[in-house]
């Protein structure tokens, strides 16, 4: 039942750690949600890596997982794209039930019906490298610095002068990271 589920707001608070997971190369972690974000499917990594059992997060929230270091501007990107039917592709800090995180190089799309409605979502994560990752992580800490003075405007104007100076959109950005993999 919807009411008994985990959300961000009413799940035990977990002390945040600095105590990382990582990702094996050949880890793919999986989930399905319905068109409001609830999760409905997930496999066994997922629930490994976040330490919940499958029971707690099928119909729950995926901010279930939300962590606190990572700004609110990655989730409306990701949001304004596949509401729109187009991928998309970004760095997630995670957090685990214990508190703990992992980082992942996120895939997200839209499920279509025969009438090509958007009926759920499918994200697929894999392990990112650490090179993309020590880039991030100064950058999602500039533009959640931004949020909190200026709010998402003012995050999204930092990511967009970042991007303008190298020339990039930021699909050129995250992929160019993510081509960096040693696994
Ligand atoms: C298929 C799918 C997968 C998602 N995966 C994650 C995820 O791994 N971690 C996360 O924090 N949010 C994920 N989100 C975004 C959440 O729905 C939510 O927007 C985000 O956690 C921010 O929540 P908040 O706005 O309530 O703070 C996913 C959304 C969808 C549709």
């Amino acid at each position: 039942m919807a009411g008994n589920k985990l959300n961000k707001n009413n799940r035990p608070a977990a002390t945040i750690t600095n105590q990382e997971k990582t990702l094996k190369g050949s880890d793919f972690i999986v989930s399905k949600t319905d068109t409001k974000g609830v999760i409905i499917y997930c496999n066994q990594i997922f629930t490994s890596l976040a330490g919940y059992s499958a029971s707690d997060i099928i119909g729950s929230n995926h901010n279930l997982i939300r962590h606190p270091d990572m700004p609110r501007l990655a989730y409306k990107i990701a949001w304004d794209r596949i509401k729109a039917k187009k991928e998309f592709f970004g760095f997630v800090k995670n957090l685990c039930a214990d508190g703990g995180y992992y980082w992942v190089f996120a895939y997200i799309t839209a499920d279509l019906d025969n009438n090509g409605n958007i009926i759920g979502y499918t994200s697929v994560r894999r392990k990112p490298p650490q090179s993309a990752i020590h880039t991030i992580t100064p950058i999602y800490q500039k533009l959640l610095d931004a949020e909190r003075r200026g709010g998402i405007d003012a995050s999204q104007k930092l990511l967009d002068d970042m991007l303008n100076k190298q020339g990039v959109s930021y699909d050129e950005f995250i992929i160019t990271l993510q081509k960096d993999i040693k696994v």
